[in-house]
């Protein structure tokens, strides 16, 4: 199935972009993988016929919206995202008018249609950079994830008036079971992502996006790390550092695992299929794309 979904990727002048969350194999084989940040960065960039988005929703259709003239494939629509679900436009038209004086700055991880209604986007790669190109005085609406941006308010000390979403995935990480780990492991750092809760944050040595916390893994002296955050993440640490040990911080008693179930449905048979069928396909109307672009090309101007 990996050498065919190479061989038709080839054949269709197609470039698979993956996140770091995805499975090993689908790693494997992509042409790029990365972040948030990194994926639209690369998306801008790419003159091949297909683009094959092995991630989520609001991502491949970020990657539309940065290059609405190619062929944009998710393998499985159902790929959401929790914090995108957390915000549905409706409502939070409605909350933006009861702060009119207020700019909007979006995490990337919403829909097309809150990208239109925001001032600029953001990543947990570029967050604090974004926000703090304001002016202090600058009121701000922060959307969707609640985590992000009660940790950014903490680090910039502003009062940004935050939405109530979360990412289902890193909200319930435990912070009782990274203390039993830390007791177990008095030799690990404690590494973390911003989306996660203010006591799993409280508790880590290093916070970071993705990309950060697999650049601190590789240059830390430290041997032994406890990750707090999706699984997908250690395929690439651990090609990074062979010889350093990592640790998945579990969920708590509510969940099974800390994987995210929307990253996960992604398969090399999908990958297959959708490259043959050349669907789904990511289809945003014209209007839609055009006004959420301005946002998210804010972002990577401020990001260079
Ligand atoms: P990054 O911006 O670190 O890639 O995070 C994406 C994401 O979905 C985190 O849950
Ligand atoms: Fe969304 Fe969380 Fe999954 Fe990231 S890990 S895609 S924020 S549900």
């Amino acid at each position: 199935m990996r050498d065919k979904v190479l061989q038709l990727a080839k054949e269709k002048n197609a470039v698979i972009l993956a996140h770091y969350y995805q499975t090993p194999d689908i790693q494997e084989i992509a042409d790029f993988k990365g972040d948030s940040l990194a994926l639209a960065q690369k998306a801008t960039e790419i003159d091949a016929d297909i683009i094959l988005f092995a991630g989520v929703h609001f991502m491949a259709e970020t990657a539309k919206i940065l290059n609405p003239t190619r062929k944009v494939l998710l393998p499985d629509l159902a790929a959401g995202c929790s914090l995108a679900e957390s915000c549905p436009a409706d409502d939070f038209a409605k909350f933006k008018e009861m702060h009119p004086d207020h700019i909007v700055i979006s995490y990337i991880n919403c829909t097309a249609e809150i990208k239109t209604l925001s001032d600029v986007i953001c990543t947990s790669g570029n967050a604090v950079q974004i926000v703090e190109s304001f002016p202090r005085e600058q009121k701000i609406i922060f959307a969707p994830d609640k985590n992000l941006g009660r940790y950014i308010n903490e680090v910039t000390g502003r009062n940004m008036v935050l939405w109530d979403g979360t990412c289902e995935v890193h909200d319930i990480l435990s912070a009782e079971k990274i203390i039993q780990m830390k007791i177990d492991n008095p030799d690990a750092t404690l590494i973390a992502h911003p989306e996660c809760p203010k006591p799993v944050l409280i508790l880590a040595d290093f916070i970071g996006s993705t990309t950060a916390m697999l650049n601190y893994t590789k240059n830390n002296a430290s041997h032994k790390f406890i990750v707090a955050t999706e699984t997908g993440i250690l395929h690439q640490m651990k090609k990074d550092s062979p010889n350093k040990e990592f640790l998945i911080v579990p969920a708590d008693e509510t969940c099974a695992c800390n994987d995210c179930a929307y990253m996960k449905l992604n398969t090399m048979e999908k990958l297959y299929l959708a490259l043959k069928n050349e669907q789904p396909e990511i289809i945003l109307q014209e209007h839609i794309m055009i006004n959420a672009k301005a946002p998210i090309i804010r972002m990577l101007e401020l990001s260079k």
